[in-house]
């Protein structure tokens, strides 16, 4: 679902946490660091694996030369971790094993798992998996009216880092959204794996907020709710070569219901694939008084197979009955371009722009879209209002020739 009320109280505990943090003692050191053979980590799917982890980090971080720590294979158990920078030079965790959480939420005391922080030349890696455990939380009620589900862990965030890369690595079962990236520069997902059921509420695979040089590339996206979300402050983005589904879809926002949220600006979704998920490429913003803007984004070469909404863009979007719909958003949106998005939809409504009557979109373009429906709910349709797209090249189904609902229905 996306949305992040913990951003403010996280930053300023990370501020306070960089503050404390003491300086890395020593230096020199750097290589290869196994945690079994020098910190006595155990691969017994039950022995914490923190206290060893915490203390090869020290060790690494206070390194004057590139120093990398292994987590070789088997099964470990991790209570928590939190991996602070700043480091004396790069630092990689090759996680070569899988890392189990503990099963029940009530373990955690902050809505994390393993957090990385405040480090520069960072990279994870190493082909292994962090498994979340979260199957007890799915079942647990509070999470559809959103005010519970905020509060299980993520299995991995990302705060502050600049030059990062996270390369062949698995995440499973989160109990909360699966990775949560903030305040980062130049961070790159690549062979990034996510896994979870249809039915596991709000575990969006990667929510980007207050970054700029976001990368995923080649990644696949299983998961109960939006493939790929992005909020506020997000700027250079580039998701290519992503298989979502099942899923929400990717989804930029929502944004307008947070007072003072930074501009959404340069997002290219390209050489993306969408199968059985709710939507395709997704804008949405919330009616109401607060403002912001959302431009220069682009979803290019995009096949969508069985998606329930394709390419929409939902200035009404309002679950959860949170504000009230016959309010107009005001959040601008410009510059957006969906071209060359083909294959089928599971539903008519196949190409929804639905823009805000006080700030219209602007410069909207839709180019070489093939979409198609085929059921006894009748041809795919195109609705538009607030908006007169730029069309070019093939188009079907032919663009805003379809009336609106009186009541368009609300999806998170
Ligand atoms: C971005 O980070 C990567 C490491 O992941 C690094 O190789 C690259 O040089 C960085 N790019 C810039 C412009 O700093
Ligand atoms: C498109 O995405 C696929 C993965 O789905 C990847 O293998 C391929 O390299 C990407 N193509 C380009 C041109 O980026
Ligand atoms: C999509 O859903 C259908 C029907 O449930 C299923 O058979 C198919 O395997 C799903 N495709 C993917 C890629 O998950
Ligand atoms: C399409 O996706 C829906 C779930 O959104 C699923 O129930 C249905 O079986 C899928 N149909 C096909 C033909 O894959
Ligand atoms: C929209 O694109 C035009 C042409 O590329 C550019 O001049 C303008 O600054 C863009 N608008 C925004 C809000 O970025």
């Amino acid at each position: 679902m996306a949305i992040q009320f913990n951003c403010v109280s996280s930053m300023l505990i990370l501020v306070l946490l960089s503050i404390s943090s003491v300086e890395g003692q020593g230096g020199g050191g750097g290589g290869v660091i196994d945690v079994v053979a020098k910190f006595g980590a155990k691969a017994d799917g039950k022995t914490d694996l923190s206290k060893p982890l915490l203390d090869a980090w020290k060790e690494a971080c206070a390194s004057t030369s590139p120093a990398k720590i292994v987590i070789p294979k088997g099964i470990y158990f991790l209570s928590t971790a939190t991996l602070d920078g700043p480091c004396k030079a790069p630092i990689e965790l090759q996680v070569e094993g899988t890392v189990k959480a503990p099963a029940n939420p009530v373990a955690f005391k902050e809505p994390k798992w393993i957090t990385f922080n405040r480090i520069e030349n960072f990279k994870l890696s190493g082909g292994g998996l962090f498994d979340g455990q979260g199957t007890t939380a799915y079942k647990r009620e509070g999470c559809k009216n959103h005010d519970y589900c905020g509060s299980l862990p993520i299995n991995l965030r990302f705060d502050f880092l600049t030059n990062a890369m996270i390369q062949d690595i698995t995440t499973k079962d989160s109990k909360q959204f699966h990775v949560n990236v903030l305040g980062c520069k130049n961070i790159t997902f690549e062979h990034f794996t996510i896994s979870a059921p249809d039915e596991s509420p709000n575990t969006d695979g990667i929510h980007i907020g207050r970054s700029d040089g976001v990368n995923v590339l080649n990644s696949e996206i299983k998961t109960g709710d939006d493939c790929v979300s992005i909020g506020d402050g997000s700027k250079n983005l580039v998701i290519n070569g992503v298989t979502c589904g099942p899923g929400h879809g990717i989804s930029i926002g929502s944004l307008g219901l947070f007072k003072n949220e930074e501009p959404v600006d340069g997002v290219t979704v390209k050489n993306c694939s969408f199968t059985n998920t709710s939507n395709g490429v997704r804008i949405k913003t919330w009616p109401g008084a607060e403002r912001g803007t959302c431009s220069n984004i682009h979803f290019e070469d995009i096949t969508v197979t069985n998606v329930s909404s394709p390419i929409i863009i939902d200035q009404k979007y309002c679950p959860w009955n949170k504000c009230k719909i016959n309010e107009e958003s005001k959040v601008k949106l410009s510059n957006i371009s969906f071209k060359n998005i083909h294959g089928t939809s599971a539903l008519p409504e196949a190409v929804k722009i639905i823009c805000s009557a006080t700030l219209p979109c602007e410069n909207v373009e839709l180019a070489d879209i093939e979409i198609t429906h085929s059921g006894p709910t009748g041809p795919a349709v195109s609705q538009c209002s607030n908006v007169k797209p730029k069309v070019s090249g093939k188009q079907n189904p032919a663009p805003c020739s379809a009336p609106l609902p009186a009541k368009p229905t609300p999806t998170a």
